[in-house]
């Protein structure tokens, strides 16, 4: 069995339009604050980058959490691991978490509940793209990219295996004989 990635769900041009769009929205929301923004790594990486490049002169602060991942497997197990946590303290802070995709919903609960947890001024979250039909937990998602199907995707950061995340558009990858 070989993996095959097919052509974009999401092309780089749409990719571009939206996350401006989205940051827009942001950042008349954030007016007069100062944010912090928490990117959960790896599959967010791109998708942060493009995203703060459109804030203008928003007082952003940008920080980083690394959360265990699937692995070699394409399922949430439901447990996560917190492998690096944020150097910024969130107590007091307006927080917004960045993510590239919500499914289950089960690492997104995880780290809503563990950022109350710190006393937040407030938390929100964005993320580029919610695949609202495969949702195990409610969780509170503020800005959303995109919906998409059921089904497995890669690229703009998000991978296979590591693999793909370097894709400028978002790609389906199915599974070959
Ligand atoms: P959840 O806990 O099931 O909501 O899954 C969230 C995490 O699973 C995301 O941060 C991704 O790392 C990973 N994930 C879920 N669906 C996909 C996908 O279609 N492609 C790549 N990663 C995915």
């Amino acid at each position: 069995m070989s993996r095959k990635v097919s052509g974009y769900l999401i092309s780089p041009e749409a990719l571009h339009e939206r996350v401006k769009e989205l940051a827009e929205e942001i950042r008349r929301d954030y007016t007069g604050r100062s944010p912090v923004f928490v990117g959960v790594l790896k599959g967010s990486f791109i998708f942060l980058a493009d995203l703060v490049r459109h804030l203008g002169d928003l007082d952003v602060r940008i920080d980083f959490l690394a959360v265990s991942s699937y692995g070699m497997a394409t399922e949430s197990s439901g447990e996560v691991q917190i492998l690096k946590d944020v150097t910024i303290p969130v107590e007091g802070e307006d927080v917004l978490l960045v993510e590239d995709i919500v499914d289950t919903g089960l690492t997104l609960k995880y780290l809503w509940d563990l950022f109350q947890q710190r006393h937040p001024r407030s938390l929100r979250i964005c993320v580029l793209l919610d695949k609202k039909e495969r949702r195990v937990v409610e969780v509170p998602v503020h800005y959303v990219g995109f919906e998409i199907p059921d089904r497995f995707v890669v690229g703009y950061g998000l991978d296979w295996a590591e693999r793909y995340r370097h894709l400028p558009g978002i790609a389906f990858v199915e599974e070959e004989e």
